[in-house]
């Protein structure tokens, strides 16, 4: 299986605190861009890296940046914006690429709204965000949306995933790594992970 779950303490803390049924919406917002954050640190630990020379305090030092492709964040609306500016926070000067889904509630499939990605993403990897694998229809449609577009280098990150949807993104994109803070136990029969965090999309937004 392609999937990594980071089982890092802060990580596993601040996990619990979103999974709180009373959680507010500014605390779930923060821990979800923080966590976000955390997950971007372990997906990029394979960044390519060039030394260069620089003018320091005692003369001449070598110093290390990043080389080679350049990375493309894309958020899969609404729920995905949720964890854009922990990202960003890490990978400030990435380019964002936006797709814009709904998840039918009755077939559980999910609906296209919006595409807009950036032009060279066949040079960038790309960092899909989403908060929630479920089925996993959403992150397939993505990753299809995206490979079409020319992408060959696509992670993903998620704060839940469901069996159920990792089994779907692997059988079909193999390629496609998973990041997540946990794989939780199953789906219900509404489709929603379990034990999971909910409605993500409702909670980031308030409008529930
Ligand atoms: C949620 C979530 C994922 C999708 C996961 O979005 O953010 O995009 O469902 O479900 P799946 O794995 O079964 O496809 P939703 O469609 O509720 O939209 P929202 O982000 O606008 O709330
Ligand atoms: N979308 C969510 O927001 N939560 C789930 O548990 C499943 C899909």
């Amino acid at each position: 299986m392609n999937v990594q779950e980071i089982r890092h303490p802060l990580i596993r803390h601040k996990l619990g605190l979103m999974r709180r049924a009373e959680i507010s919406t500014k605390n779930f917002r923060e821990l979800a861009q923080e966590v976000a954050a955390l997950l971007t640190y372990e997906a990029t630990q394979d960044l390519a890296v060039e030394s260069y020379t620089i003018d320091g305090w005692c003369g001449d030092v070598e110093v290390e940046k990043l080389s080679g492709k350049k990375i493309t964040v894309v958020p899969i609306l609404r729920a995905g914006l949720g964890m854009l500016d922990g990202v960003l926070s890490l990978i400030p000067s990435a380019k964002v690429s936006v797709i814009g889904l709904a998840r039918n509630e009755e077939t559980l499939e999910a609906d296209t709204y919006l595409e807009k990605l950036v032009g060279d993403i066949n040079q960038r990897m790309a960092l899909i965000i989403d908060p929630m694998l479920a089925t996993g229809g959403s992150m397939v449609a993505t990753i299809e949306m995206l490979k079409k577009a020319g992408a060959r280098d696509i992670r993903a990150l998620v704060l839940v995933a469901a069996p159920e949807g990792i089994e779907r993104v692997n059988r079909s994109h193999p390629d496609v790594c998973i990041y997540t803070a946990s794989v939780d136990q199953r789906l219900n029969e509404q489709g929603y992970i379990i034990p999971g965090l909910g409605d993500a999309g409702d909670k980031i937004f308030g409008t529930k």
